[in-house]
């Protein structure tokens, strides 16, 4: 059966990836940042109720040691799809902070973990596990990106945010030609609005149903989709 590693697999997006992975049986290593919180009871008890199908770790995207820790506990066991997932939007609620992601107000160390977490993360989760990737039967690098990062749909003026956006998804062509010739797909995704903790403010989209969307696009991706930028309907995001 397939291997599927996940980041920020507690809440949100990641954790749905997590519950619908492991229901169809695939082996998911699941990581996020504090295992033994609250915020990870529900993961907690995926995992336990898995008949040992989903593993725990513990993976902070802004501390590199934890990935690499991760990937040497792993080296030499093939991941079939590698999902970049864990991302912040900035301080929240939102709203109340939004100031501190616009012209004349920006917080730069703001912006500083906006673009850790959503950019040099997902990079160095594709450094650290190409090999397991390449050992794969799939060979997916999948990262989740956002519509708010195109420069045709979107004129949102959240600096922060936005860019960190813009830069993860140029990686990800960056990283879909340097594989090329190692046959990894490489593919950003656009979840769609969804009803998060970060899509609060006007989501749109139940989390089943953007998660269902875009395991079928992964499924589905081939050589000719690597370096695309996707909506979790399929569509491909003009960017
Ligand atoms: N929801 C939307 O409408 C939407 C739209 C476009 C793109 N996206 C993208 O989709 C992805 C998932 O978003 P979501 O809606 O599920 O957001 P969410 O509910 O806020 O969940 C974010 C996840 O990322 C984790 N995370 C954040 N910083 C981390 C770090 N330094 N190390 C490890 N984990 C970290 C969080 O863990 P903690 O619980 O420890 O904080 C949480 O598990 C993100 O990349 C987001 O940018 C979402």
């Amino acid at each position: 059966m397939a291997t599927v590693l996940i980041t920020g697999a507690n809440r949100g997006i990641g954790l749905e990836f997590t519950r619908q992975y492991a229901s169809d049986g695939w082996t998911v290593i699941a990581c996020c940042r504090d295992l033994g919180g609250d915020g990870a009871a529900e993961l907690r008890d995926i995992a336990a109720k898995s008949a040992d199908r989903v593993h725990l770790e513990t993976m902070d995207m802004l501390d590199h040691d934890s990935i690499d820790a991760v990937a040497a506990k792993y080296r030499g066991t093939p991941v079939d799809v590698l999902i970049n997932n864990a991302g912040i939007i900035g301080p929240t609620p939102i709203l109340e902070h939004v100031d501190k992601q616009h012209f004349g107000t920006i917080d730069y160390d703001v912006w500083d973990a906006v673009i850790r977490t959503n950019t040099f993360a997902p990079v160095k989760l594709a450094e650290a596990f190409v090999e397991n990737v390449a050992a794969g039967t799939e060979k997916k690098i999948i990262t989740l990106s956002s519509t708010v990062g195109s420069f045709q749909e979107s004129l949102i003026p959240a600096f922060c945010y936005c860019t960190s956006k813009t830069a993860v998804t140029k990686a990800v062509q960056l990283l879909s030609e340097v594989l090329r010739d190692r046959s990894i797909i490489a593919v950003a995704v656009c979840p769609g609005h969804v009803k998060t903790r970060m899509g609060a403010h006007g989501g749109t989209v139940e989390i089943p149903d953007s998660v269902s969307g875009m395991r079928g696009l992964i499924a589905g991706f081939t050589m000719a989709d690597t370096g695309t930028f996707r909506r979790y309907n399929g569509d491909t995001v003009a960017w």
